[in-house]
């Protein structure tokens, strides 16, 4: 699933210089098509305004990282936007972005580790951030690698996507929260996941401390049409159990021989 990668990625805030910081800020941007989120791109003039720090005096609006292989390339790997919130020791984590050339090298959580560095210099504990549960990479990256947790479902944060037969892609997503503290990845040993039961309707939680919900192995590798029918069959059951009693998704188990992958639940 992964090509093996030595070199460490070079992780810093944009460039202090205002002319290499616009062009960065214009990879940045490119980088929303490269991952198909078109719909959510950022307007050039509101990144650069919000990022360059000309208004940090009077307001704290966060920080922006890039990453590249080498110091001095002009070509960036990915970046992460993260602002303040009204909470001073929470920070909202707005996009991560690997470029899909370098996806599956370590870079995505050698991003989270630098963020835990950036925002814990910055005061803040926890990162919250979302993303769409129904991808299992990123629940490996943020449930099971950094340790986050899932603690609320947001029904169709974005609205149908467009286009799409029946059944209809919703654009569910998880409410994470990531203590900064704590950098320890999740673990659950082989006896303990198999005890969990599989389950696939609400009324099996009952009495159950944990449990297993099935996810799809790969987004990418679906149609519409399957991927509306896994949000129909799976999503209900875990909107029931974070959103109405009380659990909180805590791990990620993938199987990657059969390509299938698990969300764990667990009530605290
Ligand atoms: C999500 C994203 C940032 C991850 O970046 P990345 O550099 O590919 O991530 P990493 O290589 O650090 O980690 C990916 C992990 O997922 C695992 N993985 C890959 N495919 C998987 C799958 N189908 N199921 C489960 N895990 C999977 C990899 O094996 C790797 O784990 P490992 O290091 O334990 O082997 C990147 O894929 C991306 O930019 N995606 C598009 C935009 C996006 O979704 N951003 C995040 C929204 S909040």
């Amino acid at each position: 699933m992964k090509k093996t990668e030595d070199t460490p990625w070079i992780i810093e805030p944009l460039s202090r210089d205002l002319a290499r910081a616009e062009d960065e800020i214009a990879q940045c941007i490119r980088m929303f098509s490269d991952v198909k989120w078109d719909s959510e791109r950022v307007p050039f003039h509101v990144f650069r305004a919000d990022t360059i720090g000309l208004l940090q005096d009077t307001v704290d609006l966060g920080y922006v990282l890039t990453a590249r292989r080498k110091r001095g390339d002009r070509a960036i790997a990915g970046f992460a936007r993260v602002t303040a919130t009204q909470i001073p020791s929470a920070h909202w984590l707005h996009e991560l972005v690997v470029s899909p050339r370098v996806q599956l090298r370590g870079l995505g959580f050698a991003f989270m580790q630098a963020i835990r560095g950036e925002s814990r210099k910055r005061g803040a504990c926890r990162l919250y951030f979302t993303y769409d549960l129904f991808e299992g990479r990123n629940g490996h990256l943020y449930l099971a690698k950094c340790g986050a947790l899932a603690i609320r479902v947001f029904p169709n944060l974005y609205g149908n996507f467009k286009g799409t037969a029946q059944p209809v892609v919703k654009s569910h997503r998880f409410m994470m929260e990531w203590d900064l503290r704590n950098s320890r990845r999740a673990t659950l040993n082989p006896e303990e996941l198999a005890a969990a039961a599989v389950v696939t309707r609400a009324v099996e939680l009952k009495g159950r401390r944990r449990v297993r919900v099935e996810i799809p192995f790969e987004l990418a590798a679906l149609q519409h049409r399957e991927i509306g029918r896994w949000q129909e069959r799976q999503y209900p059951v875990l909107e029931s159990a974070i959103n109405r009693k009380g659990y909180r998704a805590v791990f990620l188990q993938t199987v990657p021989e059969q390509r299938r992958n698990f969300l764990v639940l667990e009530k605290p």
